[in-house]
């Protein structure tokens, strides 16, 4: 098979190179057309462009295939933990014992946040969205450590930002929740593991003893590590972005969670309950709301369906499926809520409608119910998404400064006026 594929235009032959994965996916490598041939090429919303060459998350959308350095989303889900799994996409490898221990350690030690973080979050009207509230918070750790402005310093300053985000954040993110409800925070416990720590900061309350019940710990590591990474999905191809332009992580990140929340990207589980409850409360007449997502004079989608890349279905909805039934079952929540969502899919499964464009539940449908069930707060469920992605983002970010890649900056079509004559108008 040719290394190269030939582009006629206006008389003259290009070569283009074919670059090639490590999964067969073949690429046409455009780099210099624009320079030989003067043409760009054009692709809204990069649905057919790919920005970068990664090593950290393969994903194939027609087999329904997720996995993040070589092991597959299944076996980390039941095996790993997502600590464990925040290690492997960072720096490639799953870790030793030890490399786990000394690494669990570390972020341990970085939990707390300065207390002045404090006053900002006071700043904050308790009606704020926590996502907000987080991506502000996440900014605002640069004048705290303002050494990591800079990310061309040490491997092993960055690796310091890079501790520090993975701890802080749930602590941030449990603040962030804890203003809204204009409760006292509660400090990290270092004696807890991650989510269990994070849990109580959440919930706890100074009035009463917070015990934490392992099932709830539990199911939201496996939540975490199934949302850990999603190769150049909207929020980490923005991380990348602002990061080529060699802003600190920090600020990167903060951009990521800013993508994150839009109901098309993270925001879409919230979304979803929302969308699950307004169905109930309007007499739960599904196939009423399957025949206007269909109707294209109505703005309104099914939230938690479709997805760019997986066309066949989403292996992360697989799993979080059916850890909602275990969830439900294990804590004793009956919410009827489940009820109407698994009658949603089944009826859009069988619509041509969905059928023929691919649409599947994606990893967003299911998510909010286990949140629901978890006590979580439906306007803190996008930022349990970024809790989870943290290590994606760190990773894509990591790789992109390591490969030392250019500036991200796309070309346009212009389709403004060409020249105009400028009239003075009379200011008097
Ligand atoms: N409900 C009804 N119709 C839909 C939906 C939906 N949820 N999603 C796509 N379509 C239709 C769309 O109208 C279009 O139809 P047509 O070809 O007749 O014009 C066709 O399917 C293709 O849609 P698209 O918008 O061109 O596809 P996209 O790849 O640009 O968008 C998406 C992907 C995820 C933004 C979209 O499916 C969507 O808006 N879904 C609902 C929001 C959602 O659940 N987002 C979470 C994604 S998974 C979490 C994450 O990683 O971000």
């Amino acid at each position: 098979m040719s290394d190269k594929a030939e582009l006629h235009y206006n008389g003259n032959v290009y070569q283009l190179p074919i670059i090639e994965g490590t999964q067969n996916e073949k690429a046409l490598d455009i780099s210099r057309l624009r320079g030989e041939s003067g043409l760009i090429t054009l692709d809204k919303g990069f649905k057919n462009t790919g920005s970068t060459e990664s090593a950290i998350t393969f994903l194939n959308g027609e087999e329904g295939i997720l996995k993040y350095r070589g092991y597959s989303i299944e076996e980390l889900a039941d095996k790993s933990s997502f600590v464990e799994v925040s290690y492997l996409l960072i720096y490639g490898e799953l870790p030793t014992a030890e490399q786990l221990k000394s690494f669990q350690a570390e972020i341990t030690n970085h939990t707390l946040v300065h207390e002045d973080v404090k006053s900002i979050l006071d700043g904050f009207p308790s009606k704020s969205h926590p996502m907000g509230v987080l991506s502000s918070l996440v900014s605002s750790l640069t004048a705290f450590y303002p050494m990591s402005l800079d990310p061309n310093r040490s491997a092993s300053e960055v690796n310091g930002t890079i501790i520090r985000l993975l701890a802080k954040l749930p602590t941030l993110a449990a603040w962030s929740y804890k203003n809204r409800m204009r409760q006292p925070v509660v400090y990290p416990k270092n004696s807890l593991d991650y989510c269990s720590n994070f849990l109580r900061m959440m919930f706890a309350l100074p009035t009463e003893e917070y015990q934490i019940n392992p099932v709830v710990a539990k199911a939201l590591d496996k939540l975490l590590i199934l949302h850990a990474d999603h190769e150049q999905n909207c929020s980490a191809s923005t991380v990348r972005i602002v990061g080529s332009s060699h802003a600190s992580l920090y600020t990167s990140v903060s951009a990521g969670i800013a993508a994150l929340w839009g109901p098309l990207h993270g925001g879409a589980n919230q979304a979803v309950i929302e969308m699950l409850e307004n169905i109930r409360r309007d007499g739960g007449d599904v196939e009423k709301y399957v025949s206007r997502a269909k109707d294209k004079s109505d703005s309104f989608r099914l939230m938690g369906f479709g997805h760019r890349v997986y066309k066949n279905f989403d292996p992360r909805a697989t799993i979080i499926k059916k850890a909602a039934d275990d969830v439900l079952k294990e804590l004793g929540v009956d919410d009827p809520v489940l009820d109407i969502a698994k009658t949603l899919e089944e009826i859009a499964l069988n619509d041509e409608y969905f059928v023929a464009r691919g649409l599947y539940p994606n990893v967003d449908f299911y998510s909010g119910i286990i949140y629901r069930a978890l006590g979580i707060p439906t306007d803190m469920f996008t930022v349990m998404f970024a809790i989870g992605r943290l290590p994606g983002w760190i990773a894509q970010w990591k790789e992109m400064r390591e490969n030392n890649e250019p500036i991200g900056r796309p070309r346009q079509v212009y389709t403004g006026y060409t020249s105009r004559d400028y009239v003075t108008i009379d200011k008097r």
